[in-house]
């Protein structure tokens, strides 16, 4: 039998206390946001459909995109205990300079679209937090601008070499100019995958008023606000272009492109040169031979050969493959800190993340980026404190096991 009482007003009081609420409408927004996932269901509240499609999809049916996930759905962590983590180190160095986490923002093309404060915002977040950020030759920030608003970030620019190799040379002077640190080489993007969200919402660049869109444009009044009422949306590296993404990347894309290029580009710029796209053992030995710095083991974020090999998976052998010759990072479907610390612990030595921090830029423009980066970093770090690992660097393969299945 439970004896009940009524409680004392002193018991009360302090269950009462109501949390502040912002007012502000985006703080409020992402007040609630827990996760990465969570900023990717507030962007695709706040950014018209075909923009989060845009984001959001993959190439073909998307199973490359799918797998990506997958993996690290199917990542099972072998934690020590009794360890003492009260003191995590989540720093690490990338082409030889410090970072404050093994994390880099991958290039993305068209990033004022998601957001008007684009490349700049995410350019700004990331010398906050001290991790190097890509511009995409797809970029609609200029080098230049760029290197004004987010002066003290590590900026790295991501090169397609195009069919113009006399465009593209003055590309690499203009970022070379700009105190850009690393030139990024894109090399699985021989065509343009076929993304047919992209096709089916009919997306074109800028966006075009269709009866479609100015319907959609009610429901994200905000979305076309910015976009009216700040500068035009544009190609920061490309002449002025009105057309489908499709129609434009395969204007830009060489599918020409050999081992050749790539030992021409060694020769003319003359920092650190990542490559970015490799899929195998084979293309690793081979662009490190032709003398890449560092790789990317990535399919893209599955937005180019649907079924192309699954990055987690790939990383061991191409981390052997490579040895010290070259530094070897990861991207595709990294959405959790917990994910960074698996790639990590598989063999890499930054993860990049591409719709991560864009869901964050769709969803609250600068602060939600901060958002996205604050929580990768409190993962990272709790992942680290729960597997009995203080420092990044301790990170090993031991760390992790792939489980067949995804339960
Ligand atoms: C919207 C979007 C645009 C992208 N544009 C480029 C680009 O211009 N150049 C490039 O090398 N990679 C581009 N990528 C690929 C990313 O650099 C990166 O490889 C990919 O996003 C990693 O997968 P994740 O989004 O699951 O993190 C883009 C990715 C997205 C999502």
């Amino acid at each position: 039998m439970t004896h009940r009482r009524w409680p004392r007003w002193s018991e009360l009081a302090p269950l009462l206390r109501p949390r502040a609420v912002p007012i502000d409408a985006t703080a409020r927004r992402l007040a609630h946001v827990a996760s990465i996932r969570d900023l990717r269901l507030l962007a695709r509240r706040r950014a018209p459909r075909a923009v989060f499609d845009y984001t959001d999809g993959g190439a073909g049916d998307e199973i490359s995109l799918r797998r990506s996930r997958a993996a690290y759905a199917r990542v099972e962590f072998r934690p020590r205990v009794l360890q003492d983590v009260s003191c995590i180190d989540a720093t690490t160095t990338i082409l030889g300079s410090p970072a404050a986490l093994p994390l880099v923002f991958a290039p993305t093309g068209f990033t004022r679209m998601m957001h008007t404060d684009g490349e700049s915002a995410v350019g700004r977040v990331a010398e906050r937090i001290g991790i190097p950020i890509a511009l995409s030759t797809m970029g609609t920030t200029s080098i230049e601008r760029l290197a004004i608003e987010a002066s003290g970030a590590r900026r790295w620019f991501q090169l397609y070499l195009w069919r113009d190799r006399a465009a593209s040379s003055d590309l690499v002077a203009r970022a070379q100019a700009a105190g850009y640190e690393a030139l990024v080489l894109t090399v699985d993007t021989p065509v343009p995958g076929n993304r047919l969200r992209d096709v089916r919402n009919g997306l074109t660049l800028p966006p075009s008023l269709s009866v479609k869109t100015f319907a959609e444009g009610a429901l994200h009044a905000r979305w076309w606000f910015d976009l009216m009422t700040t500068e035009p949306l544009e190609f920061a590296s490309l002449n002025r272009f009105d057309g489908t993404v499709a129609d434009l990347a395969a204007q830009v894309f060489d599918p020409a492109l050999t081992m050749r290029d790539l030992a021409w580009l060694r020769e003319t710029w003359t920092g650190p040169l990542v490559v970015k796209g490799i899929m195998g053992v084979g293309d690793a030995r081979a662009v490190v031979d032709a003398g890449a710095d560092a790789l990317v083991v990535s399919n893209h974020g599955g937005r180019q050969l649907d079924r192309a090999p699954t990055p987690l998976e790939q990383l061991p052998a191409v981390v052997d493959a490579v040895g010290d010759r070259a530094e070897v990072y990861v991207d595709g479907g990294i959405l959790t800190g917990g994910d960074v610390v698996a790639a990590i612990a598989s063999g890499a030595r930054a993860a990049l993340v591409g719709r991560a921090y864009l869901y964050g830029l769709m969803a609250g423009g600068e602060r939600g980026v901060a958002k996205a980066a604050e929580i990768l970093a409190k993962e990272i770090a709790g992942t680290l404190a729960l597997l009995g690992v203080t420092r990044v660097a301790d990170l090993r393969p031991e760390h992790v096991l792939l489980r067949p299945d995804v339960d």
